[in-house]
């Protein structure tokens, strides 16, 4: 699926190329995205909203406000959601409003709300499409930056034969897959895992550790960035700052997260397991809470499955970065770990280290790669470290 997790915003104006629109959304959702539709008064003479709403299984929105709910149609909230916003058909009016800022209806007002980039099929017939006005009109959206899918030649609703059909579906879903993929790590799938586990005691107490997520969240972040597709196995974490791109698993203990890496490692080029995995689970779970009695308690504890040794052994040609946090002899321990778990690289935190670790905002790491080679960071942002981290997994992977 080409485009997991994308969110598109599809806008329709008044052609009669809005039934192709109606295609183009299936498209798009097979491949992954999630699509929401606004579309213009005039599209809704051509096509149903009903079509859309059962492809994108989202509600349609044309209105400003709903008339009997009074419900706004939020065009600020609609803006800000999506990765693309694309008008497909795009018609000769809706071009020239996009021009001149004209703010008529929930389209307009979305385009003029929005960050997103913009992509645009132009759909009209052939001497309204080598209109001066419509040339220029293009001409100026493009310096802009508003993205075009040309008009492709063929037959018209009119009858006449030329420039002026909206590219077809799968044209325009490919423009859209080039637009959305382009960073330098996409097509590239990683996996992290991150925060700490909690292992059962009762169903009300568990073993877990200060680990926040930071570090692994923000390396997915940072991946997703540069266009990876990114699976997070996450652990119970308060973070919520998580690209919505990226696909996250939600799990508790370290046996939910070891099964979780297994199944998504072989699909991946890479993964970087910066998870504080617990390394002792309660021996048994009480099924009901353990009531206190005069007596002391004993814990029986078992070792859990070492995700990252396994991913050692499973690893061929993927790359494997593993963490370590260490208190003392912190360089034997990290090469130790790097050789013992088949890793490329191990991330050392040093509990040493001010301003580095659990809970903190920045972060120092030496990073240690096969060889004996080593590097150091300064102290900064666990985002800024999250770069640096990607950087060397890029060194790797090339
Ligand atoms: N790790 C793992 N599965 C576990 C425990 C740890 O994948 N059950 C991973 C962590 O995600 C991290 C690295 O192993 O990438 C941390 O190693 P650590 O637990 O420090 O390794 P040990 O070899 O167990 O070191 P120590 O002897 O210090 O406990």
């Amino acid at each position: 699926m080409r485009l997991s997790n994308r969110r598109i915003l599809l806008g329709v104006s008044g052609s009669i190329a809005a039934y192709k629109s109606v295609f183009l959304t299936r498209l798009l959702v097979k491949e992954g995205a999630e699509v929401q539709v606004v579309m213009t008064d005039a599209a809704k003479d051509f096509v149903g909203p009903l079509s859309f709403s059962t492809l994108s299984k989202n509600e349609v929105y044309s209105e400003y406000f709903d008339k009997e709910s009074g419900a706004w149609a939020n065009h600020v909230d609609l803006g800000e959601w999506p990765d693309l916003m694309l008008i497909a058909p795009a018609t000769a009016n809706t071009i020239a409003k996009m021009c001149h800022g004209i703010c008529d209806n929930l389209l307009q007002a979305t385009f003029l709300s929005s960050r997103a980039p913009v992509m645009i099929a132009p759909a009209m017939d052939l001497e309204m499409y080598e209109h001066a006005s419509l040339t220029e009109n293009l001409e100026t959206l493009r310096s802009r930056g508003v993205l075009i899918c040309d008009a492709e030649e063929g037959e018209l609703a009119s009858g006449l034969s030329g420039k002026g059909r909206m590219a077809e579906p799968e044209h325009i879903l490919d423009a859209v897959v080039n637009v959305l993929n382009n960073g330098p790590l996409s097509g590239k799938r990683f996996l992290v895992n991150a925060g700490p586990t909690y292992e059962a005691i009762d169903p009300v107490r568990f073993i877990g550790n200060r680990s926040t997520g930071k570090m692994g969240i923000s390396i997915a972040n940072e991946l997703c960035k540069r266009g990876a597709q990114v699976d997070l196995v996450l652990g119970p974490s308060k973070i919520t700052s998580i690209d919505h791109k990226i696909r996250v698993h939600h799990v508790e203990s370290a046996a939910e997260m070891f099964d979780k890496c297994i199944e998504i490692f072989p699909q991946t080029e890479a993964a970087i397991l910066s998870a504080a995995v617990a390394d002792f689970t309660p021996s048994s779970v009480s099924d009901q809470k353990i009531k206190k009695g005069d007596n002391d308690m004993q814990l029986g504890l078992t070792r859990t499955k070492d995700i990252l040794s396994t991913l050692g052994e499973m690893k061929e040609e993927r790359i494997l970065v593993g963490f370590a946090m260490e208190t003392n002899d912190e360089e034997a321990n990290a090469i130790s770990k790097l050789e013992r778990k088949n890793a490329d690289m191990i991330v050392l935190n040093s509990l040493r280290e001010k301003g580095a670790g659990f809970g903190e905002q920045t972060n120092k790491v030496r990073m240690f790669v096969k060889k004996g080679k080593s590097f150091d960071t300064e102290v900064k942002s666990k985002e800024a470290i999250a770069s640096d981290i990607v950087d060397k997994v890029v060194e790797l992977l090339n």
